[in-house]
This record gives C-alpha cells, structure tokens and sequence, in this order.
C-alpha cells in the first residue's frame, strides 16, 4: 500500500541502518536527562530544518525553562519545492522519528509531542496511526512508558495548513494554535514561549531521525561522521531529469 524505496537506499546510509524500534527510548530512560543532552552536545548535531541551529542547545533551553507544559514538535511540513527527504524518512523509517520524539520529551520534559504534517502528505497519516498505535501497544507512548514511573508522553498528528510559511516555526505553532499561520516576532522564542505560550522544541523530522542513533552510538562515535562544519549523515533530494528515479504520485503510490 506504501510505498518502498528500500531497495533505492543505500545500505551504509546511518539513517537507514537497521535500527529496532524502542531500542533507543529504553536505553534514553536508563540515562540521566543530563547525560542525554551531554551525548547530543558531544554528537554536534545541527538542525535538519534549514537554520542548523544546535540541537543540544534547543533541548538544553526548553529543559531549562520554566512551565507546567512544555512541548515537541516534529516539522514535517517540507514544503521547499523539489525536496522529499522527510517524506522518505517519515515512509520508511517511522520509529527513528517517533522514538526520537519520545526521547526529546523526557530530555526536556515535556508530555506531550505534535507532528505537524504538510497537508499534501495526508495519505501517509494512517500509516503513522498505526504506528503509533503499535508504540501504545508496547508502552513505549503512553503512561509510565517502559516501566519509567511519571514519564507520561504521548504524540498526536495535526495536518498543516497548506501554506509555505507555515514550515516557519512560529507560524507553525500559530497554525497549529487555530489561528493564521503567520510567524511572530522573537523574542520570545518558542523554548521559552511557544505552543500555547508553553516551552517547545521545534524539530525538523530529519533531526530527530538522527536521535536514535546517537543514543545508540554514543555522541563522539556519531561526530565522526560527516563534516568538520556538520557532523553525521545528510540526507538530500534530488529531484528532475537523473538517472535513477522513483515516479510517485500525490498518493504517495511509486513504480
Ligand atoms: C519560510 C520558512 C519555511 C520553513 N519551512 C520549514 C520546513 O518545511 N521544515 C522544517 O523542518 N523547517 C522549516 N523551516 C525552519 C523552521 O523555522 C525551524 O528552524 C526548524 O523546524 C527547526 O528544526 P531543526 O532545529 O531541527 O532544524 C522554515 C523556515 C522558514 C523561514
């Protein structure tokens, strides 16, 4: 019914590496907060969405901040033009981003996570339901997730709005409020005042796919990848005339 573009990935690719679902967030619940944030800092991730703004310091900022609430939020409106790695990420490797989502909730405390999904990827929404359904089923959402007591999270998906703007994180977090997704001015920023003027993070879906694996790894092994200006795997889109593609259509069907 999905499609699978597993055969066009590369099997050395970090990102699509064999990963068990909840490995990560059962490992992350047997950490300290601080220790996660310690090996996030040591992985120097650097944001997926487009600003590279270091993850560690997002996370370490809505930790610190005060709030009864506090939030995730998956970006997953990808709308620049010609670009679908979210999309292959979201379709083919779920858990990565969901269990990254589970371990940013209980590094910054929050209890609850959105994905907020580009409106044109609505046809993959059942399929990330039953995901998550299937995390329920096994506790790795829910109350007291995997026998951590007071660790309560659980993640719902919201449909964007349709507008280009709205991948823009604080127009996101208007249009995911009800209101005109249109951005605010900073300060305040969202770690600080965000969803509903509570704490958030704000992370791209590429983002949180890598936080698995640097909880696996280990934040040092995970920098030795990539560059000097930016650690770890990058996953890129390249669309137009190459030589191998993958046609798909707006229901997500490919041949
Ligand atoms: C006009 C505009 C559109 C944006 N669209 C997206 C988007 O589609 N997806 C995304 O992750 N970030 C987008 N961003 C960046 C987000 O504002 C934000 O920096 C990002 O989601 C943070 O995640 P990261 O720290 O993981 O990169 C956009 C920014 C601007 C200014």
């Amino acid at each position: 019914m999905y499609n699978d573009i597993s055969n066009t990935i590369h099997e050395s690719s970090l990102l699509f590496s064999n990963y068990e679902a909840g490995s990560s967030i059962k490992k992350a619940l047997e950490m300290g907060r601080d220790d996660i944030l310690f090996e996030l800092k040591a992985s120097k991730l650097k944001g997926r969405g487009g600003a590279g703004f270091p993850t560690s310091t997002k996370w370490m900022l809505v930790a610190a901040a005060t709030g009864a609430d506090k939030f995730i939020i998956c970006n997953a409106d990808e709308g620049e033009p010609g670009t679908f790695k979210d999309r292959v990420l979201l379709m083919n490797a779920p858990f990565l981003i969901l269990d990254g989502m589970v371990v940013g909730g209980y590094t910054v405390g929050a209890a609850h996570g959105y994905i907020y999904l580009r409106g044109e990827y609505v046809y993959m929404r059942q399929f990330l339901e039953d995901c998550l359904n299937e995390m329920r089923e096994k506790n790795l959402l829910g109350e007291n997730i995997c026998g951590k007591e007071g660790f309560h999270f659980d993640i719902s998906i919201v449909m964007g709005a349709g507008a280009y703007v709205c991948g823009e994180e604080t127009a996101l977090i208007e249009s995911l409020e009800g209101q005109r997704g249109e951005p605010r001015n900073r300060p305040p920023y969202p770690v600080n005042t965000g969803l509903c003027g509570a704490p958030t993070t704000v992370n791209n879906v590429e983002t949180l796919a890598a936080v698995p694996h640097i909880i696996l790894m280990g934040g040092e092994k995970y920098a030795e990848r990539g560059t000097s200006a930016s650690s770890g795997s990058k996953l890129f889109s390249i669309s137009g005339d190459c030589e191998n593609r993958v046609f798909m259509n707006s229901t997500g069907e490919s041949r």
